[in-house]
Formats: structure tokens, sequence, C-alpha cells
């Protein structure tokens, strides 16, 4: 579901043309739809508070890696929205956004000495410990405060899943956790420990995973293990759940709903009185962002393959580079005439600069707009100045306003980043 609509053949986001801020900003741009954000995060927090008995509170902590521009994560957090954190500088985003410390989980598998003492003087809620390594480090530099703060340990439940072997993460092989014969031993260590107070268990399997199958399988595993350490006389208070379900980008219309999800999680976890946590990125952002290109020319061969080159490259949208990932690519004024095969590609000089082979579409012209739906999730973020192209700027619809919240640097700007060494000037 999402709010880019037509309204008389043309694209919209909520009540703007999508042609309005092509001409507004340029192109390539990112475009957010609020009402999209906000419709997503409703549904899951209506969902989880109508199973409260079996879920507890249940905090939303926003993934903020999916998308992290500070508009956007302020969007959520005026909702309630917590945030998913893995480096100080998505803990900085979430505050800068208005999420408070207690809404903060703390996750990752490698966390600096510098970034585990931000995040206990930040005051998050918790922080997802992943290895033993990582448990010494922690105690050494609470003790050194002379804190102690809440921990869960994110265990490898050796389940993985996803919608590419690139974007899984619970398989016994990934770097991510502690397996789980060793998680009961960690979180025993913990418990001596004065420096740290151990709350609970964590984990998240997988990215885009389509059915709930892997996902119960992982939660049986941590409710389990909850009531193993409780025979051990252990508190286990919280499960954080992860993120990772996964979202229509083909249309599918048989993906597990909200609902259905969060009925799955209710009946797992019935009984055990936990307060769970949610880390959805792709769920909430993903439908809420296109990004709005603009058709440079196309490339006619004589064997009839024909090129459409659009002034977006793999440096701004890398997903299809590097999950071979799906984005529908739809013309933002509705064209008419009998569709055409197109290959669909970027101006980078890389053989990977290419979104899609054979894409139906109607007949294009240069000049064209055309919008890469489903791109609001690990869109931006993962972009890059590659050929040196200035990043891609964003764009925040809220109904019929809108506003610039990530500006495209000038090329001026982008060169006055670097400096000449001495030996240069
Ligand atoms: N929690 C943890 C600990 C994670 O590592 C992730 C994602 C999430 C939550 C959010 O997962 P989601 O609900 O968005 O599936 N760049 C890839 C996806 C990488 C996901 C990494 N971890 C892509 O574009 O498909």
């Amino acid at each position: 579901m999402h709010h880019f609509d037509r309204i008389d053949g043309a694209l919209h986001a909520e009540g703007v043309p999508l042609e309005a801020l092509a001409q507004a900003v340029g192109t390539p741009a990112y475009v957010y739809s609020t009402a999209t954000l906000t419709r997503h995060y409703r549904l899951l927090r209506e969902s989880l508070d109508s199973r409260r008995p079996a879920l507890g509170e249940a905090l939303i902590a926003f993934a903020v890696k999916a998308n992290s521009n500070v508009a956007v994560l302020q969007t959520l957090a005026r909702l309630g929205c917590g945030a998913d954190t893995v480096s100080e500088g998505e803990i900085r985003r979430a505050l800068a956004a208005g999420v408070p410390g207690e809404r903060i989980i703390f996750s990752g598998v490698g966390k600096t000495d510098a970034e585990l003492a931000f995040a206990i003087e930040t005051g998050v809620r918790q922080i997802n410990v992943e290895s033993a390594v990582e448990l010494d480090r922690l105690i050494a530099v609470a003790a050194a405060k002379g804190t102690a703060p809440s921990v869960a340990i994110r265990v490898n439940p050796a389940i993985g899943a996803g919608g590419h072997a690139r974007i899984t993460t619970g398989g016994a092989t990934d770097k991510f956790g502690v397996p789980m014969d060793q998680a009961l031993d960690l979180y025993a260590r913990a418990s001596a420990s004065l420096h740290v107070e151990p709350v609970g268990l964590a984990c998240h399997i997988g990215s885009q995973i389509t059915t709930l199958a892997p996902l119960e399988a992982a939660f049986r595993a941590l409710r389990e293990m909850t009531l193993t350490l409780r025979a051990q006389g252990f508190s286990v208070t919280r499960l954080d759940l992860g993120g990772g379900l996964g979202v229509p980008y083909h249309g599918q219309t048989d993906l597990p709903s909200i609902e259905d999800y969060v009925a799955m999680t209710a009946a797992v976890l019935e009984g055990l009185e936990i307060e769970a946590a949610f880390e959805p990125g792709r769920l909430l952002a993903a439908n809420a962002g296109v990004l709005l290109s603009r058709v440079i020319q196309i490339n006619a061969r004589e064997d009839g393959r024909r090129f459409l080159v659009l002034d977006a490259g793999m440096n701004d949208l890398m997903r299809p580079a590097l999950y071979d990932a799906f984005h529908d690519l739809v013309p933002v004024r509705a064209r008419e005439g009998q569709p055409r095969l197109y290959d669909l590609v970027g101006p980078i000089c890389e053989s990977t600069d290419i979104f899609a082979r054979d894409r139906s579409l109607p007949p294009l012209e240069a000049e064209d707009l055309v919008a890469f739906m489903g791109a609001g999730a690990y869109g931006a973020v993962l972009s890059s100045e590659y050929n040196s192209r200035p990043l891609v700027p964003e764009v925040l619809v809220n109904g019929d306003r809108w506003a610039v919240v990530r500006a495209r640097p000038s090329y001026e700007a982008m060169l006055a980043a670097e400096a000449r060494p001495d030996w240069l000037r």
C-alpha cells in the first residue's frame, strides 16, 4: 500500500505531481510519502496493540539503516516509533529526530568501545550483544563508567531466510549473533557481571522474508531459550524479534500481512509475559519512497535491443546491482501505445549498472520522467558519489506540501569536501 497514485494521468506523491517536483529539484531524486510511512506504522502499531497480553507494550524500533533521513525518522518518531541503530551515527540521527534514548536499540556485529561508551551515555534502551568478546568489552567500558546498561544477547538460531542470499543473517555461517547453546552460557556470564543487566534475547534472521515459517521457527527457538533460562533462575523480560518481513516489490498478493505476522508472533509468545520489540525497516519505508529519474536517451541496437538510459545509476539505487533486486519502473505521465521491451540502465561505466533486462513498458522517449517504485528502504542510504555524481537529493511530501529534506550537493560542495596536501599546493 502506498500513496503514489495517478491523477489525470500524472503520477503524484500524495497531492504533489512528480512532474512539479522534477521541475523544482531536478532528477534523479528520492521522493517520500508521509502518509505511507504513517499508514504502515499505524497498521503495525494497531495490530500489536490488539495483542497486548502476549506481546506487552511492544516497541516498534524502525531500522534506521533502511532510511536514515532525519525528517523521515522524525515523521516516525512523532508517532511514537523507536529506532534500531547500528552505529554512533545512527544513534545521533535518531536523537536528532527526537527519538528518546529509551526507545533506541543499539545492535551491530562490530561496535567500537567508543560507540559502546556513547550508547551508554545516551541511555539507550538496550545494547544487543552479538558475541562473547563484545560482552567482555562492553563490561569493561561500563565498569569504567560505573554503570550497568541493559543488554540482550543476539542469538543466531541457524535459520537463515530472506529474499537473497546476500541479505540472510540468521544462517549458521553468517557472522551475526551467538549460536544458541553459547547464548545460554553468555546470558549466565552477563548475569554474573555487575556491569551489565541482561534483560532478554534478540534475533534477526534476514530481510525481505516472504513466508512466516522461518520467522516462526526462530521465534519458537527464542521461546524455548527463554523458558530454559528462566528455569535456571535468570530473569528474561524482553524479546527483540528483529525485522525482516518482506514487501510486495512485484505486486505479489500472497505475502503474509502485518496482521498475520503479528498473530503468529503472539501465538508463539503467548503466556511468556515478555515485552516484545520489533525492528522493521523495509516494511515501513520501502513503499513510502520512489526514485524519480529522467530518460536521457534510448540506445536502439540493430538486433532490436533497446537500452533505456536513465539519469539515475547504480550509485543512486544499488539494490539491483547488489541483490538482483526488482523495482517496478513506471512512466510518470501515463503513456499510450504497444508496450516494448527495454533494458533499464544508468549512466555509470560498469556493466552492473543495469536495473533490469527486457522490461515491458509503453513507448518512452528522451526526457520522459519515470519512477522506480518501492525505493524508500535501502535506496538513498546505499547511494554513493561513484563516477563523481553528487549524492541524490531527498524530498518529503506531506499532503499538498513538500520539502527538500536533503539537498543535492553542488559540484563545488562535492569538491570542497576534499583537501590537497602541502606538497601538491
Ligand atoms: N534489525 C537488524 C539487526 C537488521 O540487521 C536489519 C536489516 C533490520 C532489523 C531490518 O530489516 P528489514 O525489516 O528492513 O528487513 N540492503 C538490503 C537489506 C539489508 C538488511 C540488513 N539488516 C536490501 O536492500 O535488501
